[in-house]
């Protein structure tokens, strides 16, 4: 569990983070939502420690993020996956070494150990027959695959997820959001998935906030927002095309009834 303590953060004269207050649960993919702009990524940032904020409080299971200094927060990051947009893949690095980069920094594991814990991870996301090729040689959907495995390899408890289906089509990005979601039960990891995709926030929005230009406007599950009537909220969701769709499904279902 994080929790989130009125955080504020300021660059030069603009507040990008205004009070915002949250508790993102344990074994939940929660879900970080709002148009391009309103903050999601520098929260993020902010909930990693990569971004000091300007006031406010980030506690993880109780230990303060926003007291530590720099070696107890490179403890804590030992416990944190990250998958950033993009893949942020090494181009020079086979598959297999990529999803090995983590341990080799973090662990003093044999080299057999090693390659083990990788080809877990990797067939852990369906991906058993890329281990020697490199990222240039496989899609974008592969390239995200590799990521995930890369960002579970040291068995985080904490993951973060920035746009992770950025620049997917459609179908692989349902896949990526499953296969985010089903790993974070197996293993009751706490998931962060900042998205503007509504499809997704349908598929696997256990909990989610809404940041309105840098302030938490909302807060509820997938079903919750259906019937919310936040104005802020609702112009953010139907301004997805899937939502028009559905608004016309219901409007013509109405009118039949
Ligand atoms: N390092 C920075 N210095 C100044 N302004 C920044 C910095 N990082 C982000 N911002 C501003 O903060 C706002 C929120 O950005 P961001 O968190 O990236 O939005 P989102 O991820 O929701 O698209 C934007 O207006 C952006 O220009
Ligand atoms: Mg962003």
């Amino acid at each position: 569990m994080i929790e989130v303590k009125h955080i504020c953060k300021s660059f030069e004269e603009k507040d990008v983070l205004r009070d915002i207050s949250t508790v993102f649960d344990k074994g939940k993919t929660n879900l970080i939502i709002g148009r391009s702009g309103s903050g999601k990524t520098v929260l993020m940032k902010t909930l990693i420690g990569l971004i000091r904020p300007s006031s406010g409080e980030i506690l993880y299971d109780e230990r303060k993020l926003t007291a530590m200094r720099k070696p107890e927060l490179k403890m804590l990051r030992r416990e944190m996956g990250m998958l950033f947009q993009g893949s942020a893949l090494f181009d020079s690095m086979t598959v297999l070494e990529n999803v090995m980069f983590p341990l080799d920094m973090f662990t003093h594991e044999s080299w057999k150990e090693r390659e083990k814990r990788a080809k877990f991870c990797l067939e852990r996301v369906n991906l058993t027959d890329a281990n020697d090729m490199y990222p240039g040689e496989i899609s974008g959907g592969m390239m995200k695959r590799v990521a995930i495995a890369r960002s579970i390899a040291l068995n985080p408890k904490y993951l973060f997820c920035d746009e992770p289906n950025s620049g997917l089509d459609p179908k692989t990005a349902l896949l990526i959001d499953d296969l985010i979601h089903d790993i974070t039960k197996e293993y009751n990891m706490t998931t962060v998935i900042n998205t503007h995709d509504m499809n997704s926030v349908m598929n696997i929005g256990e909990k989610i906030i809404f940041i309105f230009e840098g302030e938490k406007a909302w807060e509820g599950t997938k079903d919750e927002i259906m019937t919310s009537t936040n104005e802020k909220l609702n112009d953010f969701v139907f301004a997805s095309d899937l939502f028009k769709k559905v608004k016309k499904i219901e409007n013509w279902v109405n009118e039949e009834g």
